[in-house]
């Protein structure tokens, strides 16, 4: 996809905030630290667009990037993330939990996990928790540039089974440093995007 335009559109703290143009969404989740910016920017080719931190808890709100007019990613809070109040937390959560569950345009979700470690348990429920709502989820393992090739199909191995996934579906390895696994993300994504407009057309 080539990207013409690309622009933060909306900080969300509450539904009221979100956007109301209806464009399809694609949103990332997964623990704090993990990588979800660094991805958005890595697929946008901006450097600095989404915020990133090697400090945990960087993106505390709904951030709203939308691209060509066409599409939004949405960069969501990390879970897991000991610092941030359980009374933060909750909040967060209760946030996250609604718009997953109930957001139209909402047509992909993608769960990033670090292709070093073994998913934690908050990983595996934010995975169980999608299948639930039914939405389409990709599985992305980022940092690869941290592990060499070799090890790859290891690490992912280890990946699959603690999260239980069927022999069909795929992980995706991504690297937001030298940019592995971009271009087979966008064809996922190009796929998502048109079956949505699909759907709007026959609707
Ligand atoms: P929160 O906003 O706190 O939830 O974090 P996040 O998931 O948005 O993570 P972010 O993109 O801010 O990245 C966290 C740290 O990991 C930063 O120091 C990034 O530079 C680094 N990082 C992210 N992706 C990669 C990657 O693919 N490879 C390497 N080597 N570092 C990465
Ligand atoms: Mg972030």
């Amino acid at each position: 996809m080539k990207i013409t335009e690309a622009a933060l559109a909306a900080i969300a703290a509450n539904p009221a905030q979100f956007p109301q143009d209806g464009l399809p969404e694609i949103a990332l989740v997964g623990r704090s630290n993990v990588g979800k910016s660094s991805f958005i920017n890595r697929m946008l080719g901006r450097k600095r667009l989404a915020h990133t931190s090697s400090r945990p808890g960087k993106t505390q709100t709904l951030n709203f990037y939308r691209i060509n007019r066409h599409f939004y990613f949405v960069d969501l809070p990390g879970y897991g993330y000991a610092q941030v109040s359980k009374r933060q937390q909750a909040a967060w959560g209760k946030l996250i939990e609604g718009y997953l569950q109930k957001r139209p345009p909402l047509c992909l979700v993608i769960q990033l996990v670090d292709i070093r470690h073994k998913p934690t348990q908050q990983d595996r429920q934010m995975w169980e928790y999608l299948q639930w709502t039914a939405i389409p989820r990709l599985l992305v393992a980022t940092k690869a540039d941290k592990v060499a090739r070799g090890q790859w199909q290891k690490h992912l191995g280890i990946i699959r089974k603690e999260l239980d996934l069927e022999a069909s579906h795929p992980v995706y390895p991504f690297s937001a440093q030298d940019g592995t696994g971009k271009d087979a993300v966008w064809q996922i994504i190009g796929e998502h995007l048109s079956a949505e407009r699909v759907a709007a057309d026959n609707s």
